[in-house]
């Protein structure tokens, strides 16, 4: 597994992480399978958040069975993301909510630390000073290592910046061959007849990697927002045969993982699949590393055109 070392965070990440979101569909016996199936294919890091499924259940299930898979708690990097309260019906950053989640988290997740701790998507009544608080509190007591965001944009990350001790190392976006809208813009700039050329988030990506922050990619394989895997599905034709090429030059099985490896961000796909076949097939993508060329290419067959 290629890895990455995190600026001023984790070192040896893996560069494919573990999304645990599909997890309480799983019996106690499936999720240590596909636990013990991601540490033997290298990955080494797993994303949780509070809100996967009613009560944390995500948490739950990896907790009740993490300790069934041998694997030693300071060999992997626990992720998790607090902020989304649907049971409430509102997004919630203030520092009693930041602090109780963390709790509920690690009860859940059955471990005395987080190795980071993400700002789900922004509470639109946030108030910086509240964030700090809480996350001096939880540097501070070895609740958590290290800290970011997830969904949030480039002046809300600098009106955090102001406030916040610790340096925000991540941000989790929505990046797929078929959710593009983190690189589109940049092509389209400045361009009247197309959709494309809207800033959507201020040039978050490019404001990332100037601030050292490292993007992680969320649904790498998924269209719309979870409406289904892109790859293998009919309704999408020319990205699965430019797709099908790639994996036959490469010797790989047909994901899109090499795509988003493939750019030099070192963005860090975060896969959903609870399946171990998949899992592989999607880890296989490491072993490609696609030209220039056959990023373009790829590119635009999920349907973009170049201006
Ligand atoms: N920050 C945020 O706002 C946010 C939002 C959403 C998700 N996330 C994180 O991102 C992670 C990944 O999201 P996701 O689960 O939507 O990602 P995904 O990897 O794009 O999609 C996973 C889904 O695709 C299916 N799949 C994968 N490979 C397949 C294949 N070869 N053929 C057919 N189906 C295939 C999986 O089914 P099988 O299980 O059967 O393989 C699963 O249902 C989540 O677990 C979570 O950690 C974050």
């Amino acid at each position: 597994m290629k890895t990455y070392n995190i600026t001023g965070g984790p070192q040896e990440a893996s560069a494919i992480i573990l999304g645990c979101m599909r997890m309480p569909a799983l019996s106690a016996c499936e999720a240590v399978r596909i636990i013990s199936t991601a540490r033997e294919l290298g990955i080494n890091y797993f994303d949780h958040a509070t809100c996967y499924s009613a009560d944390g259940e995500a948490e739950t299930r990896f907790g009740e069975t993490f300790a069934k898979t041998g694997i030693r708690r300071e060999d992997i990097y626990l992720q998790s993301k607090c902020g989304l309260c649907f049971e409430r019906q509102e997004f919630d950053w203030t520092k009693e909510n930041i602090l109780s989640s963390v709790d509920d988290s690690l009860r859940r997740l059955k471990t005395d630390y987080l190795d980071v701790l993400l700002l789900h998507r922004p509470d639109l009544l946030f108030e910086p000073e509240q964030v700090a608080e809480a996350f001096d509190i939880l540097k501070k007591s070895g609740k958590v290592r290290w800290f970011g965001v997830s969904n949030v944009s480039t002046m809300q990350i600098e009106l955090l910046r102001k406030y916040v001790h610790q340096p925000l190392i991540f941000n989790q976006l929505q990046f797929s061959l078929e959710q593009l809208q983190l690189i589109d813009q940049a092509l389209y700039v400045n361009n009247l007849t197309t959709e494309r050329s809207v800033s959507r988030d201020n040039g978050t990506l490019d404001y990332c990697r100037l601030h050292d922050i490292r993007v992680q990619a969320w649904s790498p394989l998924q269209h719309g927002m979870f409406k289904g895997c892109f790859v293998d599905d009919p309704a999408f034709p020319e990205l699965n045969k430019a797709l099908q090429e790639v994996a036959d030059r490469y010797g790989i099985s047909k994901t899109a993982i090499a795509w988003i490896l493939r750019h030099p961000a070192g963005i860090q796909p975060i896969a959903g699949t609870m399946n171990p076949e998949h899992l592989r097939d999607i880890c296989d993508a490491v072993k490609a590393e696609l030209t220039h060329h056959e990023w373009y290419q790829l590119y635009l067959a999920s349907g973009k055109f170049l201006p």
